[in-house]
């Protein structure tokens, strides 16, 4: 998937005022302004993912419709604890069409679904900037001491950095 020009970036929502949990207001902000947009990322990879699932076409039918089932259903579970790490640090966690958008670096899913290879390409590209998205928010998660969002990165560069593999793999590259 092709990044973005500069979207404008929704307001965040403080839900909890004083948390004593060792990390500043300031950090807190920054650190949910990131997994906000990690989240925005996860969910548009979800959302086309599933949609090559259902429309993929030719020889590879059967092998990307089991592969990209799997991906999505992965992609799915994966929103969750991440919007609830925004939580636990005193925000509201973004969940509609419109902040998604805004937050996103991934393109929408394309209108018209293109042919097997180009979905696995786009797959690739979406998976690689996911993985940059959580890479981009370590140094400032590291730095604030924030040791779960740490956690909860490296899993995620971890399965984005595989998937890519696997879906460049199926193009033998
Ligand atoms: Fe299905």
């Amino acid at each position: 998937m092709k990044k973005k020009s500069a979207p404008a970036t929704p307001a965040l929502h403080r839900t909890s005022k004083n948390l004593a949990i060792g990390i500043d207001d300031q950090h807190l902000e920054a650190i949910a302004q990131g997994l906000s947009r990690l989240l925005a990322d996860t969910y548009t990879l979800y959302l086309t993912t599933h949609n090559f699932h259902w429309n993929v076409t030719g020889p590879m039918f059967n092998t990307l419709h089991q592969m990209f089932m799997t991906q999505y259903n992965e992609l799915w579970t994966a929103v969750d604890p991440i919007a609830e790490r925004i939580r636990a640090l005193g925000f509201s966690a973004p969940g509609s069409y419109a902040a998604f958008g805004a937050l996103t670096r991934l393109q929408d899913v394309p209108a018209q679904p293109p042919a097997a290879e180009e979905m696995i390409r786009i797959l690739v590209r979406g998976n690689e900037t996911v993985a940059a998205t959580a890479r981009g928010l370590l140094p400032l998660v590291e730095k604030a001491g924030d040791q779960p969002t740490t956690d909860l990165l490296s899993a995620r560069m971890d399965i984005h950095e595989k998937s890519a593999w696997m879906l460049r793999s199926m193009l033998g590259e």
